[in-house]
């Protein structure tokens, strides 16, 4: 297993991270098969695996119990367990304290390695600054109960920005893998969050599993190149140099057994020229599959009416051409925007459709969207 430097904290960790978010489960999310669940963690402990992922939220709170569990037995020293501050929880200063107590309750430890604030993004962070939760972390970190203080991020580069320049962040955590290259913080975010010093974990390196199950057009280019998708595509993720780390949410053994092996395998400048050339293949034929032709290009802005354009047209075609989790997630996303930037305020003046180089009939298709949200 190849260790990485997790940027200024100066912490060695395994190139893969578990990533408890997608347990097995017996019946409900809730419902975490134990037995399944601490084997694998361990397993991949003795692997080499050194960093656990874990949320308040994740498994309705049993993600972290069952953590708590499986590092019984001499585990707990053998990793660093990160877990997240629900901010959408937090009322009040004291619900930090309250609810980071809850959590070294059900992790059975008495400190939580990295600690990251869960999915900071426009709509939350400047509430979170308003409550001082720099100063709160502080005291947190000086009476011992958490070490590495983070935040974890699905939002757009330039709010990505803002929080980074905001404060002196251990780490962060932001959504990358080979179709979200310029999605969220994507590369630009990965490398202006390096070349500030911090460590860059990756979330949803195969897209939530969508990746490890592709719509028939992209399996088939696959097929003909004689690859599978996940190894390389988690291969892709650990190319960059300044990736400290890849979460992977595994729900099998077989997974866990299968990435570890990937992980072995991986490292800066070891991707073969078949497999770039798959990769890129594979890249524009998702590109090929949404619906909308935006590139992203932001000549359509400013929107006299405030609306974020290509904002708008990247959630819907992530939305209709990933399904699944994606569906979920980019409806929050867009209810995440300020209304002002919702296709839903589009006043149809047309303003924008002159300037779009892609010729898209921006007013109509907003109209779209903006129903296809509500
Ligand atoms: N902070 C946040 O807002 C946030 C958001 C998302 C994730 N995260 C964290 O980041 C971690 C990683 O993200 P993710 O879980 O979305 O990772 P991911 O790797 O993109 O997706 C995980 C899914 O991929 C599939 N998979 C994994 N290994 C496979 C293999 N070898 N072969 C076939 N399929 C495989 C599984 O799908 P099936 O279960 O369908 O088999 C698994 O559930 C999460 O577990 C969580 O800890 C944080």
């Amino acid at each position: 297993m190849e260790y990485r430097t997790l940027g200024k904290t100066g912490i060695r960790v395994s190139v893969l991270g578990f990533g408890a978010m997608r347990l097995p489960v017996t019946g409900q999310p809730h419902e975490v098969d134990e037995d399944a669940t601490i084997d694998m963690l361990r397993y991949a402990i003795d692997q080499g695996v050194n960093y656990i992922d874990s949320a308040y939220v994740y498994h309705d709170g049993h993600s972290e119990i069952v953590i708590g569990k499986a590092l019984q037995d001499g585990y707990r020293a053998k990793t660093y367990v990160a877990t997240k501050c629900p901010v959408w929880m937090v009322d009040q200063t004291a619900d930090f304290d309250r609810l980071l107590n809850e959590q070294l309750a059900r992790l059975q430890t008495d400190h939580i390695d990295f600690y990251l604030l869960h999915c900071l993004q426009q709509g939350n962070w400047p509430r979170m600054q308003q409550m001082d939760v720099a100063s709160w972390a502080e005291r947190a970190q000086r009476d011992g109960r958490i070490g590495q203080f983070g935040f974890s991020f699905h939002d757009s580069f330039s709010v990505f920005q803002d929080i980074v320049d905001a404060y002196d962040w251990g780490f962060c955590q932001i959504q990358y893998n080979l179709v979200n290259e310029n999605v969220q913080a994507g590369t630009a975010g990965l490398k202006y969050a390096a070349a500030k010093g911090l460590g860059v974990v990756i979330m949803e390196p195969l897209f939530g599993g969508t990746l490890a199950n592709p719509p028939d057009a992209v399996r088939q280019l696959w097929e003909e190149a004689g690859y599978q998708p996940v190894p390389v595509a988690l291969r892709w993720v650990w190319d960059r140099p300044e990736v400290s780390l890849v979460l992977s949410g595994m729900s099998t053994r077989a997974q866990v057994e299968q990435n570890i092996e990937t992980a072995r395998e991986a490292g800066v400048g070891r991707l073969t020229d078949g497999e770039r050339a798959v990769i890129r293949r594979v890249q524009e034929k998702y590109e090929e599959l949404s619906p909308i032709p935006c590139t992203k290009c932001g000549y359509c802005l400013p929107c006299p009416h405030g609306v974020d354009i290509p904002v708008n047209f990247e959630l819907y075609n992530e939305a209709t051409v990933f399904q699944g989790s994606s569906v979920v997630l980019c409806r929050n996303l867009y209810h995440g925007l300020p209304e002002s930037q919702r296709a839903a305020a589009c006043a149809a003046c047309h303003t924008c459709e002159d300037r779009c180089p892609q010729k898209i009939e921006i007013s109509r298709l907003m109209g779209e969207v903006g129903k296809h949200f509500a």
